[in-house]
């Protein structure tokens, strides 16, 4: 195979493409959304997710003082909201009434599911040891909702400049990891 050298500041296209989520946060009974793709698994169980999430967002400031969020899994069709919620502040906006967007009460925290995401997962944040150096928080799932019916999730997946991939076909191969 031939291949080319690629740029440094691209590198991040080849990598990022774990589902694109929506993170939701409450600070003083305001709710807000942001759209997220820099995230990695760290942990089965209990799982772990590490997120980076800009300081200059204002989801930072909300997650950073409440330790509280939502990690919400969209699928293809939402992908309008999410380009949108990804393009806005909650500084500004109210981004559930500008998406159409519903919020439903968690179990374990204050910041709100949002209804039409096949799965949410109510987080803690669990070490902020890489916050102010990487703006990487580590969040922990304390729980996990799905929507059992939705068996191959059309979920999106950022390639950088506002392209998505979405995923498509299931293979499945014998493997030893879980
Ligand atoms: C596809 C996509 C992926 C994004 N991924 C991230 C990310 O991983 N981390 C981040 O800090 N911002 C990311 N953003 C940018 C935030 O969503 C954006 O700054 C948002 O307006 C922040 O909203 P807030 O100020 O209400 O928190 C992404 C945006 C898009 C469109």
């Amino acid at each position: 195979m031939n291949k080319k050298s690629f740029p440094l500041a691209k590198v991040y296209t080849l990598l990022e493409t774990g589902p694109v989520v929506l993170i939701s946060t409450s600070r003083k009974g305001i709710a807000n959304i942001m759209t997220q793709s820099w995230h990695t698994m760290m942990e089965f169980e209990p799982p772990l997710v590490g997120c980076v999430i800009s300081a200059r967002n204002h989801s930072f400031d909300a997650l950073k003082s409440t330790k509280e969020c939502v990690i919400n899994i969209p699928t293809v069709e939402l992908a309008k909201q999410v380009v949108a919620i990804g393009n806005c502040s909650g500084r500004k906006v109210d981004k559930f009434a500008r998406t159409g967007l519903t919020p439903v009460r968690a179990s374990l925290v204050q910041a709100p599911m949002i209804m039409e995401c096949y799965a949410n997962l109510e987080c803690r944040v669990a070490d902020t040891r890489l916050v102010n150096s990487y703006n990487f928080f580590v969040l922990e799932v304390v729980k996990a909702w799905i929507v059992p019916a939705v068996k191959a999730p059309k979920t999106l997946h950022h390639r950088g400049k506002g392209e998505f991939m979405v995923a498509g076909d299931t293979v499945k191969l014998p493997s030893r990891m879980k």
